[in-house]
């Protein structure tokens, strides 16, 4: 297959995807593989809604990564648009860093309790878009009313915020670069 997107393949596409984490359980014991994930293939519609269900521990997490490309797979397939999103050239790494966004499980954890909240919602614009500071402020704020955040709380920091509002917050981040998986 070319590597170009192609029209009518799915938005993403997983074959046979496989994380195995090595552990060491004790100084001289062998090291070991955790199997986290064990060949999951999959393929996402755009414009569906894809739920992965399972006990604690299954390895949902560690799907999501693999996606994002947080982490990269020990083995398997990735396409989406039908293009193979597991090559590591400039273009697909800006791609992928656009295009699929994750919104973690614990938004206290991953919002920077040092920056304000305008500061966190306008970063990925800072760093993928050639925006003026004037724009980007426009676009946050039209971000937030959007999530139910009011105007005022872009001053704020992410300690002076309800479990709900961060958790907004980091939905909104995740929304800001428009992309095509959540
Ligand atoms: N970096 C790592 N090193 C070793 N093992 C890991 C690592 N990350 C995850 N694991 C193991 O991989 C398995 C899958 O973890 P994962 O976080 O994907 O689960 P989950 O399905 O998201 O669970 P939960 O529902 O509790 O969030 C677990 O057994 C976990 O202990
Ligand atoms: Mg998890």
């Amino acid at each position: 297959m070319s590597n170009v997107a192609q029209e009518n393949a799915p938005l993403l596409n997983a074959i046979g995807l496989k994380k195995y984490y090595p552990v060491k359980k004790g100084m001289f014991a062998k090291t070991q593989q955790v199997k986290a994930l064990d060949g999951v293939s999959f393929s996402l519609e755009r414009g569906k809604t894809l739920a992965v269900v399972g006990e604690s521990g299954c390895g949902k997490s560690t799907l999501g990564r693999l996606l994002t490309m947080i982490e990269e797979p020990t083995e398997g397939e990735l396409y989406y648009n039908g293009q193979n999103f597991l090559v590591n050239d400039h273009e697909t790494k800006a791609l992928r860093r656009q295009k699929i966004q994750i919104v973690f499980q614990n938004p206290y954890a991953s919002l920077n309790p040092r920056k304000k909240i305008g500061t966190i919602l306008e970063e990925p614009l800072v760093i993928n878009t050639n925006l003026s500071a004037k724009e980007r402020k426009e676009k946050v704020l039209s971000m937030m009313a959007k999530v139910g955040l009011r105007a005022e709380f872009y001053d704020r920091y992410p300690h002076m915020f309800s479990g709900g509002q961060r958790q907004r917050i980091a939905i909104a981040r995740g929304l800001m670069l428009d992309p095509d998986v959540v």
